[in-house]
């Protein structure tokens, strides 16, 4: 006997776009985010709320879309690392996963501008669930202290060991954005 997929028509709202997708029941966010909508700059990591490297910003709050019902996030407005860019969220999955804008910083947001000028990434693999949970805290907190940025950035890990580089990166953005704004 087969297993009837319950599935629903879900209305998300994504980087200031509405899309409907028609998705089952057990389909989490992140899962929604890459292979119906081809944002594939949010990644999977652990895929258990444990790495970071799913990190997106849930009406400002950042949240781990591995872990997230892609039912929880309808009628809240989705940030992926896409939307961060001027014109983001073509889902190209270049390294810095998916920034339309080239890297020369032309239209990327100061935190995509600090992390790359502080080089604070190898891989690059965990570089976009850093970059939202660094937005994250810079909309909460606009000049954080190096123990807050620890804290918050706490749960995101980078197999890499890029860590110093990205203290640097998160202070540099703090300085960017006091003097341009988000
Ligand atoms: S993939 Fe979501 S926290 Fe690791
Ligand atoms: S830069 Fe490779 S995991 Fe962080």
């Amino acid at each position: 006997m087969t297993e009837k997929v319950e599935t629903a028509s879900l209305r998300l709202h994504v980087n200031g776009e509405t899309h409907v997708v028609s998705v089952s029941a057990e389909r989490t966010l992140l899962s929604v985010l890459r292979d119906d909508l081809d944002l594939t700059g949010t990644k999977y990591g652990c895929g258990e709320a444990q790495c970071g490297a799913c990190i997106v910003l849930l009406d400002d709050d950042p949240v781990p879309a591995c872990a997230l019902p892609a039912a929880s996030a309808v009628g809240r407005a989705v940030l992926t690392f896409e939307g961060l860019a001027k014109g983001g969220g073509d889902g190209e999955g270049d390294r810095l996963g998916a920034v339309r804008a080239p890297l020369d910083g032309e239209g990327l947001h100061p935190v995509q501008r600090a992390f790359i000028a502080e080089t604070a990434m190898q891989c690059g693999y965990c570089t976009p669930g850093m970059i939202m949970q660094a937005v994250a805290l810079l909309r909460r907190q606009a000049r954080p202290s190096d123990a807050e940025i620890v804290h918050a950035m706490n749960g995101n890990l980078c197999r890499c060991g890029v860590y110093p580089q990205i203290l640097r990166a998160v202070r540099r953005a703090a300085e960017l954005l006091a003097v341009q704004g988000p």
